[in-house]
């Protein structure tokens, strides 16, 4: 009787077993002949594009981007077209293509915009889009519930209507759409790039969800809601495994400033054994033969060009005793901590205010958005008030840019409070402009911005208030031979690290030119 069962078993299993295999040789028989359909109809929409733009002769590489909000105007897409930019200028021989959700624009509008906002020129004949109709299905507004989830399937689905309307030579993302590698990878089949400025998910988010969870437990809550979070977190798992398949499926990964790196690094090598396990399970294993892992194992930092072109023909002296800070009155900004180390610093040194002609002056220029900044504003304002340093400081809301430009060509010192900032592009401004920035020793303007130049000093960092208060005094007090030295370095270097020239050097170096010349899609 056992000995039938177990006979039975055994049978069944296998019967489940080879269905499962035939079941997966089908979906790959179905997804290479619809690639290879694909990529022959393909051939056609690829020469008469060519023909379209003048190209007389198929001998040009094709490149697409990636961008579903390309006519967005935003720092995402200042990356993009300095890229395209960059390789019509180096490359005659490579075609760019976006692909963008901006089906309301046309080419010579989107052109002429990028011109205006950008001041970036392009040329029309080496540039194609190519417009989606599905960019809804990556609307935040689509999603209310498992957003991540949602916009990364409506990504997929989006780069499915991109490969029916043109394949490239090379495939790379500038938005951070990972989900869209597996569909470029299997009906394309052509190698992948990407520029990321955010991890979609990072490892700290994951810890994060992963403590409440416990936190949720050992507080005895009802079960519903620890099971509740459990499934988060198991959500969150799951998603982090597929987006660490997405990654790695690329063949180059460049990111926009160290704090990416760190993350996109520690997506690269992460690792989720008990997922992993339950992968080698079918049907799910069928998930992770689909995928092709060719990613290095570490990003590689291409900061995005900063327009520094008016701050750096300031003059760098003689400069006003002016601490100058600019940031929007939001509360991850500190400007509390700008007035109290102000305060400290005059409490240390009182000369500072004594003297009338020689005094020092704390300007805090920030744009206020809403009420919500509109009522940290006059909280500010009245501590200023009640540490009785309101006459030697200056609140200027919502200046324009020629104001802050001007600000900038007069300040001394700039001062930077916010903790853990990502990058800090107002730090670069002020090194431009020959201003010495004292920024909390945290995040971009630690890692990033305020590093040696030729192995000497081009700001200071701060984490407490005397702190603050010492390396604002320093800077103050600094000879003039030395003061003119550091101003010198600090916009040589911001200048020179953050230009057009070491973005287009670190493209180089990502290899994209021979991805996009080794493949054979066109062939
Ligand atoms: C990188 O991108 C993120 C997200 O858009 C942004 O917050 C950060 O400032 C960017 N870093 C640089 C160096 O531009
Ligand atoms: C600053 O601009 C915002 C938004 O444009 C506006 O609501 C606010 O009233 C302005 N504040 C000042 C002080 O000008
Ligand atoms: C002001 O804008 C911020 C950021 O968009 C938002 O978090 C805050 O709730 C807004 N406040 C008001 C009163 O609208
Ligand atoms: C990048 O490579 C191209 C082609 O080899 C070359 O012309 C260009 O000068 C390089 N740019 C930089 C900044 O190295």
């Amino acid at each position: 009787m056992a000995n039938i069962f177990a006979f039975f078993v055994f049978g069944l299993s296998w019967i489940l077993f080879a269905q499962f295999l035939s079941a997966l040789l089908i979906v790959w028989v179905i997804l290479r002949v619809y690639s290879h359909h694909l990529r022959s109809s393909n051939l056609v929409r690829r020469s008469t594009l060519l023909a379209e733009l003048g190209h007389s002769h198929n001998t040009k590489r094709i490149v697409g981007f990636f961008h579903p909000y390309c006519n967005a105007g935003g720092g995402g897409e200042r990356v993009l077209w300095t890229a395209i930019a960059a390789i019509q200028r180096t490359d005659p021989d490579v075609v760019s293509v976006v692909y963008s959700g901006d089906t309301e624009a046309s080419k010579e509008s989107i052109i002429s915009k990028v011109k205006a906002r950008f001041a970036i020129t392009l040329d029309p004949v080496l540039l194609h889009f190519v417009f989606l109709q599905s960019r809804w299905l990556v609307e935040d507004s689509t999603w209310p519930r498992f957003t991540l989830l949602g916009q990364s399937i409506g990504s997929m689905y989006l780069a499915w209507e991109s490969m029916t309307k043109l394949i490239p030579d090379l495939f790379i993302d500038t938005m951070g759409y990972a989900f869209t590698f597996h569909i470029v990878a299997q009906l394309g089949q052509i190698p992948i790039g990407a520029y990321v400025h955010y991890p979609t998910i990072s490892t700290d988010m994951l810890a994060r969800v992963k403590s409440r969870k416990q936190w949720h437990t050992n507080a005895g809550h009802i079960s519903s809601s620890a099971t509740l979070s459990r499934l988060k977190l198991i959500y969150y798992r799951l998603f982090m495994y597929y987006y660490v398949l997405s990654l790695r499926t690329a063949s180059f990964v460049m990111v926009n400033s160290s704090w990416t790196k760190n993350h996109v690094d520690s997506i690269l090598q992460y690792n989720d054994p008990l997922i992993d396990a339950i992968h080698m399970i079918p049907p799910l294993v069928g998930l992770k033969l689909f995928t092709s892992q060719n990613a290095p194992a570490a990003a590689r930092i291409v900061y995005p060009p900063c327009d520094t072109r008016e701050m750096s023909s300031f003059s760098l002296m003689p400069r006003q005793r002016i601490i100058l800070s600019v940031a929007q009155f939001r509360p991850e900004k500190d400007h509390q901590a700008q007035l109290n180390a102000f305060h400290r610093l005059i409490e240390l040194h009182p000369e500072y205010i004594q003297n009338s002609h020689n005094r020092v002056k704390l300007i805090l220029v920030g744009g206020s958005r809403n009420d919500s900044d509109a009522k940290r504003l006059s909280e500010l304002q009245k501590v200023a008030k009640d540490l009785g340093i309101d006459p030697y400081v200056e609140f200027v809301v919502n200046a324009s840019y020629p104001t802050v430009l001007s600000w900038l060509s007069k300040a001394s010192v700039g001062l930077s409070t916010m903790v853990d900032e990502h990058f800090g592009i107002n730090i670069v401004e002020f090194m431009a402009a020959g201003v010495i920035p004292v920024a909390h020793a945290s995040g971009g303007p630690l890692q990033d911005i305020i590093v040696p130049f030729n192995g000497e000093r081009t700001g200071f960092h701060a984490r407490t208030l005397d702190e603050f208060a010492g390396a604002l005094h320093t800077v103050l007090s600094l000879p003039t031979e030395e003061e003119l030295a550091m101003r010198w370095r600090a916009r040589a270097w911001a200048v020179q690290r953050f230009s057009e020239e070491e973005f287009e050097r670190g493209w180089n170096q990502s290899g994209w030119r021979t991805w996009a010349l080794g493949s054979t899609s066109s062939r």
